[in-house]
């Protein structure tokens, strides 16, 4: 069973090269994330690189190439696909960023996962991916 661990309004996320920045879970669970616009769409990602255990938004909030086309490690210029977080530029070429799931209602989204060490794709963040 999944349990909502973050939830905001529509409004709150703002357009590109912007993303909302948010943490999920709790103590040494913490977390960070981030939601960005994606057309009429929303993805979420845990913020961190699929190489590295970095943030992407080195500038807290801009996690946009200068085209808003691409998510961008401001640390290496790496891209990612918004649509999947897969990098298409960078030194984590292939790699995808984690992933959270979204449940977007009239007004506002719910980010559901549990929360729990290593479950991360990339083994380095703490989100529980077995939900
Ligand atoms: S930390 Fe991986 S591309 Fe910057």
């Amino acid at each position: 069973m999944s349990e909502s661990v973050f939830k905001c309004r529509i409004e709150d996320v703002p357009p590109p090269p912007r993303g909302l920045r948010f943490h999920v879970g709790e103590g040494s669970f913490r977390t960070p994330g981030f939601l960005v616009r994606y057309g009429d769409d929303f993805r979420a990602y845990c913020n961190c690189c699929a190489h590295l255990q970095l943030e992407l938004d080195l500038n807290p909030g801009m996690f946009f190439d200068t085209d808003d086309r691409f998510l961008m490690c401001s640390t290496h210029a790496a891209l990612f696909d918004p649509a999947d977080g897969r990098c298409v530029a960078g030194p984590c070429l292939g790699k995808f960023l984690e992933s959270l799931p979204l449940r977007v209602s009239a007004d506002s989204i719910t980010v559901e996962r549990r929360v729990r060490v290593g479950a991360c794709d990339n083994n380095q963040c703490m989100v529980d991916t077995t939900t």
